[in-house]
């Protein structure tokens, strides 16, 4: 192996451990718990040295800390734009391209932020409190490593348009109500609604159902349009809400643990696909983990989804022998194409991290992939499978329904 090779092979499994591919390497957890510890540990520090009893005793040991996070993160950050090369968005980027991609990116900027004003720091005296604002930056950090945390991001980003439209509605309506409020109240209370703009102040405290009640409208029918805005309010505030917390429990239901874009890379079928393809696929698959000798799929039965292997071995029972399946192959597409029921019984042969792909999904991959869907054809048809439909209830042949009564019998 040439040194060049050497090189590779470390950068993508620096790459690997970095990105948090749990199924990379055993190394991957153990650096993330550490990476997640130092940072849960820095912002205990941080709020522990903003009181200054707490830090005239123990600021030396604050220091100390803070000195080792500066230089562990300060090598992560190096060592991300080093293997920023292996991302698989980044593939056929000249290396610097795809380095500048991940500086340029919201993770890049807050890795960047989380450790350059605290090496200018000795630049700009007298700064130590500002500084403590970009501590906190480092909390962000931790999306990288929290499931949930990940999730309520991806809920907030799939959700944009729809947030976007709650609050230009909230915006509508606060301007709306300060603009009546300010023609009722302003003769009455020229100081707090002389204006549209000391009016707003009032709109929105009342819209969002805060109500600090330092502005309160003192006429009559002052109070009653509050009362309107007050309703109006609560079912404004109810429509982001609802919209965050259903597309929140979509993604929490979506993924065991997270699914990085080296797993979806890793699976050869997705490997020719652009960045943008990948990036919708990875929406679209659910993660599960199977522990060894745990029944994936039992032949008969209706299948609601096929899988991807991104970790681990599966053996698919056939009436003459059994396979194994292994990393980056797939299976379960054999009953979704036929749409029939599942053909054999799959196991797990070792602990493994499957990939699923929900029927539904599935379907209009394959109208839109032309060239995913001729090779799951392919594939599906050297196993045995036709990949004709079978009648649209899903019958199964006869001899099919026959093996699963035995199974059935036999259970
Ligand atoms: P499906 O019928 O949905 O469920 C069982 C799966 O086992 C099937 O899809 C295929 O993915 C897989 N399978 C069936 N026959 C073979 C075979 N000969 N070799 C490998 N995998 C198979």
């Amino acid at each position: 192996m040439s040194r060049q090779d050497r090189i590779q092979g470390l950068r993508r499994r620096i790459y690997d451990i970095l990105e948090y591919d749990q199924l990379a390497s055993r190394w991957t957890t153990a650096v993330a718990r550490a990476i997640v510890v130092l940072i849960v540990i820095n912002l205990v520090t941080m709020i522990l040295a903003s009181v200054t009893e707490i830090d005239l005793v123990y600021g030396t040991l604050f220091d100390i800390i803070e000195a080792i996070s500066l230089f562990v993160f300060s090598v992560e950050y190096c060592l991300r734009i080093w293997v920023a090369v292996e991302d698989a968005s980044n593939r056929h980027l000249h290396p610097w391209r795809a380095r500048l991609n991940y500086i340029a990116s919201g993770m890049g900027i807050i890795d960047l932020l989380a450790v350059l004003p605290f090496w200018i720091e000795p630049l700009f005296p007298n700064t130590i409190r500002t500084l403590v604002l970009f501590g906190i930056i480092r909390f962000f950090k931790l999306a990288r490593y929290l499931a949930a945390m990940r999730s309520l991001l991806n809920a907030l980003y799939n959700e944009r348009r729809a947030l976007l439209g709650s609050l230009v509605i909230l915006l509508g309506a606060t301007l709306f109500f300060a603009t009546v409020m300010h023609l009722i109240e302003r003769n009455a209370q020229p100081d707090r609604f002389g204006n549209i703009p000391d009016a707003m102040w009032w709109a929105i405290v009342t819209l969002c159902t805060v109500g600090y009640g330092d502005v309160v409208p003192v006429t009559q029918f002052g109070k009653l349009v509050a009362g309107v805005a007050i309703i109006v309010g609560l079912m404004i505030i109810a429509l982001p809400i609802a919209v965050v917390a259903s597309a929140f429990s979509e993604e929490v239901r979506r993924r065991d643990f997270i699914v990085t874009w080296g797993m979806v890379a890793r699976v050869p079928l997705f490997a020719e696909l652009g960045a943008s393809d990948i990036a919708d696929i990875l929406r679209l698959l659910r993660a599960q983990v199977i522990e060894a000798g745990r029944i994936i799929v039992r032949r008969g039965e209706p299948a609601t989804c096929m899988y991807f292997i991104a970790a681990g071995e599966v053996e698919v029972e056939l009436p003459k022998e059994r396979v194994k399946l292994g990393v980056g192959q797939f299976f379960g597409e054999i009953a979704l194409l036929r749409r029939s029921n599942r053909s054999a019984t799959v196991t797990a042969a070792t602990r493994t991290s499957l990939l699923a792909l929900d029927a539904h999904d599935f379907h209009s991959l394959m109208e839109r992939e032309p060239r995913i869907a001729q090779h799951i054809n392919e594939v599906a048809r050297s196993r045995g499978g036709s990949t004709e439909r079978v009648t649209p209830k899903g019958d199964i042949a006869s001899g099919e329904l026959a093996a699963s009564e035995k199974d059935k019998d036999e259970v």
